[in-house]
């Protein structure tokens, strides 16, 4: 407390100072440095406007820690040579130009000591488990852990074994969830690490197969119902092939005692809407129903409906 006192106390006293030297005509107050960064073997570097019109004798250089540690230097070059820091350590580095003893802007950047180009990225384990309808849980971790991750993405690749189809996801941390995967598809899932810092340095692939398990289908969508005074025609959606993959069986119509229809399902050529007719009904009359389908996964919920058929009109059927 008595020490951040301190040092409100002292900024305002240089920019008193500064000021009042400024109106005296002879001092500059440098504006910030140009392209602050820190490279991968912990030089950090900078550069100076082409129109500052201060001169520069000095740099100083402050760095504070996300460990609390924190440096100071004056350096007379454009750069620093601070490869004695932890790798993956996140630091604020503050840079501020010095004209003739008065500080100048400060620039200001967050950032780490890269993961260096021969860090070791070959991964422990990748586990798999699914855990619901389209979503499995990936798991994973560095083989060797003594600088972290702090520059690393990791790709996972989902492959149709079947199709080849391949989609990649990037990821940062040490698991993730997966949710556009169909049941009954055999995947073969694949991870590597990558080093971001240094131009995407690929690590070793880590893998394996997984078979989603089957799944009963959504309940099917009426798409259209269109009644008349003996029938009523219905349209059905049903969940697409991308969502479930599961070989589809059959839809029902279950009217109960008045009716019970079941019609075959078949995947081949995508899946259209199916028309479903049900005739020789009595006319004006309330019908309920319940609608289902079947894949090799189980039935699905129900579809509750109830339809009402028209008046019979002469000449009409
Ligand atoms: C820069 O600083 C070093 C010491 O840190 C000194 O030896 C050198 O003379 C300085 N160079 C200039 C141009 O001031
Ligand atoms: C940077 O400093 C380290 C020691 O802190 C030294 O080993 C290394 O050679 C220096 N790099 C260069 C390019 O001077
Ligand atoms: C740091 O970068 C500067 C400017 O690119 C270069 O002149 C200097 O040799 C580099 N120092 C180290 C230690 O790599
Ligand atoms: C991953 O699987 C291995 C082997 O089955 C097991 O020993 C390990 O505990 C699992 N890790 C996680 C995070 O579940
Ligand atoms: C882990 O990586 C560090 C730094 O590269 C290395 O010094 C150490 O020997 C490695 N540990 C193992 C068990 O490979
Ligand atoms: C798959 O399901 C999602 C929601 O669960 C939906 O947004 C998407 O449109 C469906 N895809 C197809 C092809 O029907
Ligand atoms: C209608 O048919 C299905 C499938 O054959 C059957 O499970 C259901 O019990 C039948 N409904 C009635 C009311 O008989
Ligand atoms: C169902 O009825 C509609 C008219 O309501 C007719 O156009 C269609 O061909 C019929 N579909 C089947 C499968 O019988």
């Amino acid at each position: 407390m008595v020490l951040i006192t301190r040092m409100r106390y002292l900024i305002i006293i240089s920019v008193c100072a500064c000021y009042f030297i400024g109106v005296e005509g002879e001092d500059c107050i440098a504006g910030h440095v140009l392209d602050l960064r820190i490279d991968v073997g912990g030089n950090l570097t900078w550069s100076v406007s082409p129109t500052e019109p201060c001169e520069i004798e000095a740099f100083q250089v402050d760095l504070v820690g996300d460990r609390g540690d924190v440096y100071h230097f004056k350096v007379n070059t454009t750069h620093v040579n601070l490869s004695f820091l932890e790798v993956c350590e996140e630091w604020e580095f503050y840079v501020i130009p010095i004209s003739n003893g008065v500080l100048g802007h400060q620039m200001r950047i967050i950032d780490w000591i890269p993961l260096p180009a021969d860090a070791d990225l070959t991964l422990l384990y990748f586990n798999i488990t699914h855990v619901g309808k389209q979503e499995v849980l990936l798991e994973w971790e560095l083989r060797n852990r003594t600088h972290g991750d702090c520059t690393l993405q990791y790709r996972v690749a989902v492959t149709d074994r079947l199709t080849t189809e391949i989609r990649d996801v990037y990821f940062t941390g040490h698991f993730a969830r997966v949710s556009f995967l169909s049941p009954c598809v055999q995947y073969y899932i694949d991870i590597r690490a990558i080093n971001t810092a240094i131009g995407g340095i690929e690590g070793p692939l880590l893998g394996a197969n997984f078979d989603t398990p089957s799944y009963p289908l959504d309940p099917p969508k009426l798409g259209s119902v269109v009644t008349g005074p003996t029938s009523i025609s219905t349209t059905w959606i049903i969940e697409s092939y991308e969502n479930n993959s599961c070989p589809v069986l059959y839809l029902y119509l279950d009217g109960g005692s008045y009716f019970n229809l079941t019609t075959r399902l078949w995947d081949p050529f995508g899946r259209p809407p199916m028309q479903i007719n049900v005739t020789n009904l009595l006319p004006n009359t309330m019908y309920h129903f319940k609608t289902f389908v079947q894949n090799t996964g189980g039935l699905s919920a129900i579809v509750p409906m109830a339809a009402q058929t028209l008046e019979l009109q002469p000449g009409k059927i």
